[in-house]
């Protein structure tokens, strides 16, 4: 098992670390992480000495900002990109094995516990990320457990966390997602719903939070089936749920009914660039305990409009959902899938090597109608398998070149969108309505006359070789 730790030294390994002293939580962590990461090949940043902070109490940021770090977090060659480290999440999510978690009975997560009065969230310097925040955001790559009361599995999901006050966080959870229907239950039944919220979490755990399980089945199982290994619990003093043994900070506690407590919560810069979901009653966390490591590092994942990519572990594990999905149902010859990293959810790219006309719709039309690719997108493009979904350029040629607009674009409405999505119009919005559409674009060669399509002109790979040869010393690449 690969804990925060173990993935930081790892990085220090890679040569991918940077270590930052004295920034101020308020602020300047989050424009330095969102300058760094705008710069080519950015590092991890590791925060220390933060302001108003003991030394020790630290802050990553940045940290699946690169290919690199995102497939040492998996365990995999750190050299693996594109649609190779898509197959390869692919593979680790096809056949699983659910790897339920070992429930231990001491854990370093319990080097330091507090409760009541001393559970103060602001132990940690939990970061104002950028200026029009409404307030501080604790969680931003964390994971909120839960349990179903009925079936007793447990659920991670992330979802950002603002402090409200010391021992009170506010909880966004978009409509749908399970975090929210579980509470919903509890709140059915005039309960709180108990809570944990882990914010400094180990990768692999991470990675599974962000992910749209089938309902019923844990992301304690998935993760322990992906990294080979049960992951370590221990057993949380408030509300017994199991809270990763070697977490760096967590929080306890329960979400009273929204009608006996809810908060204004945001605005937060979102991923998409924008304020979209602004200020909005949501749910809180009273909170009754918190646990942290010696020395305690806090993860955060702040989104930026100049670079809205803030983690390359969610875009791969996005793509193999897709992936999957697609093929899941039936439908074979998939190449690839990518999500560009300027749109991220809002374009994803499929390529096909077409066998019979309708196949290359057929699978975004899957995609649109699956859980992974069905929540908050925009565009889904259909490319050929002789175009890399990850090389944007290649994508954009392909449109450009392949594409009737008056045949090629179909319009799909009424799809499961989100209140961060910025095109929802006012009226729509305050009516509660939160659906929008998609544009498939189909970017193939048509099925019907594809051998007559014209021929590409490119340099051939052997030739392009020869050439690179002989004339290096005039070429930049190698
Ligand atoms: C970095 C990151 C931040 C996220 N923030 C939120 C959020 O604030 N609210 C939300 O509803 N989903 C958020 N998501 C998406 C959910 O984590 C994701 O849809 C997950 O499947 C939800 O799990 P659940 O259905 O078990 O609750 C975020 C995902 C990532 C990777």
């Amino acid at each position: 098992m690969q804990d925060l730790r173990d993935f930081i030294k790892g990085i220090e390994e890679l040569g991918e670390l940077k270590t930052v002293h004295h920034a101020h939580w308020d602020l300047e962590i989050g424009a330095i992480t969102e300058i760094s990461a705008s710069e080519p090949n950015p590092p991890a940043l590791l925060f220390d000495e933060i302001k108003d902070y003991p030394s020790g109490f630290r802050l990553l940021s940045n940290m699946f900002q690169t290919q690199s770090r995102t497939a040492l977090a998996l365990g995999l060659p750190p050299d693996l990109k594109g649609v190779a480290l898509v197959s390869s999440v692919r593979e680790m999510l096809k056949s699983i094995q659910p790897t339920p978690p070992a429930l231990q009975k001491r854990g370093a997560i319990q080097e330091n516990v507090f409760f009541d009065k001393e559970a103060s969230v602001l132990r940690f310097p939990v970061p104002k990320l950028h200026r029009q925040d409404g307030g501080r955001y604790l969680g931003t790559a964390d994971a909120v457990i839960t349990s179903d009361p009925e079936l007793s599995w447990v659920n991670l999901g992330t979802a950002r966390v603002q402090v409200i006050e010391e021992r009170k966080v506010a909880l966004y959870v978009s409509p749908g997602k399970q975090t929210r229907l579980i509470a919903q239950k509890y709140w059915d039944q005039g309960k709180a719903c108990p809570v944990a919220v882990v914010c400094g979490i180990e990768p692999v755990l991470f990675a599974v939070s962000g992910l749209g399980l089938p309902w019923g089945e844990s992301e304690y199982d998935f993760a322990g089936h992906i990294q080979k290994a049960p992951v370590q619990v221990v057993k949380g003093q408030v509300t017994g749920l199991p809270i990763p043994a070697t977490a760096e900070i967590v929080i306890e506690g329960e979400i009273p009914p929204p009608e006996v407590e809810s908060v204004m919560e945001g605005p937060f810069g979102e991923w998409t660039g924008y304020y979209a979901s602004g200020t909005r009653p949501s749910p809180v966390i009273r909170v009754q305990a918190v646990y942290h490591r010696n020395d305690p590092i806090l993860t955060a994942l702040p989104d930026f409009k100049t670079y809205p990519l803030s983690s390359y572990l969610f875009l791969v594990f996005c793509a193999a959902g897709v992936w999957n999905e697609i093929e899941k149902v039936g439908i074979t010859d998939v190449t690839g899938v990518w999500l560009a990293e300027w749109g991220m959810r809002f374009f994803i790219v499929i390529a096909v090597k077409q066998r019979y006309g309708g196949h290359a719709r057929q699978a975004a039309h899957v995609a649109l109608g699956a859980r992974e690719g069905g929540y908050l997108g925009r565009f889904v493009v259909l490319v050929d398998d002789d175009i890399d979904p990850a090389n944007l350029p290649d994508v954009l040629w392909a449109m450009s070149t392949r594409c009737d607009p008056q045949t090629s674009i179909e319009i799909v409405t009424q799809c499961w969108s989100s209140p961060i999505d910025p095109r929802i119009p006012p009226a729509q919005r305050k009516a509660g309505d939160f659906t929008n559409s998609r544009a498939i674009i189909d970017a193939c060669r048509p099925f019907a006359w594809r051998n007559h399509f014209p021929k590409v002109h490119s340099i051939d790979s052997d030739f392009r070789d020869q050439i690179m040869q002989k004339w290096k010393h005039i070429f930049n690449q190698r």
